[in-house]
């Protein structure tokens, strides 16, 4: 039997200011340092926060991040947009941070009027789990992605990550 886990303060997941956004946070999703520097500024961000005073760590108030990007569209229509980045702090897996941030990055991509949502992981694990419960569909694959874009190798459960996956919602 797991051990009950202690209840959380109270927390609510508000805007962010992409400097802001906590570098641990951002490469437990992306070890890429480089391509986080590329996305970032151009970016919207959301965070989960304690409601409270900041808590001590490195952390502060922030429980998880979220990262978007706009992408090219047709023009005079809305352009879609790309889920770069979502983390929580690992102490926290696991207690629907994730999955407020991602429900709240689909509210704001649907009031922009995007017509989908995208985004990229890899082809196996949790996170095809977390993302299909929130009703993204498999719309692509590129093979090799991860052996060509990034320098350090990405392993999960002793097996490599290779290929990339697309997901897409629909808005
Ligand atoms: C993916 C992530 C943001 C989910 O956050 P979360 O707060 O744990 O999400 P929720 O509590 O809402 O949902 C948990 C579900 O997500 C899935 N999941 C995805 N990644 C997971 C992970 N590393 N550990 C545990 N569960 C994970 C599981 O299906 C889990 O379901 P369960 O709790 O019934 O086992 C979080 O695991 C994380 O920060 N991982 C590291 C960074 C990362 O891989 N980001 C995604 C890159 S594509």
């Amino acid at each position: 039997m797991n051990a009950p886990t202690a209840p959380l303060a109270p927390w609510h997941v508000t805007s962010l200011n992409p400097v802001e956004a906590p570098w641990p946070l951002l490469l437990s999703a992306d070890p890429s340092r480089e391509k986080v520097r590329g996305y970032l500024p151009g970016s919207t961000c959301f965070a989960a926060r304690y409601r409270q005073a900041p808590r001590p760590g490195k952390l502060g108030d922030i429980l998880g991040i979220c990262v978007l990007v706009p992408l090219p569209g047709q023009s005079g229509t809305p352009r879609p947009w790309e889920l770069m980045n979502i983390a929580v702090a690992s102490h926290l897996h696991s207690h629907g941070i994730g999955g407020a941030l991602l429900q709240h990055a689909i509210a704001w991509t649907r009031e922009q009027k995007a017509p989908r949502l995208e985004v990229g992981t890899g082809s196996f694990g949790d996170q095809l789990v977390f993302y299909q419960r929130a009703g993204f569909r498999v719309t692509g694959i590129e093979r090799d992605f991860f052996l060509k874009h990034y320098t350090t190798q990405l392993w999960e459960r002793e097996v490599q990550h290779k290929d990339m996956l697309r997901l897409t919602l629909m808005l």
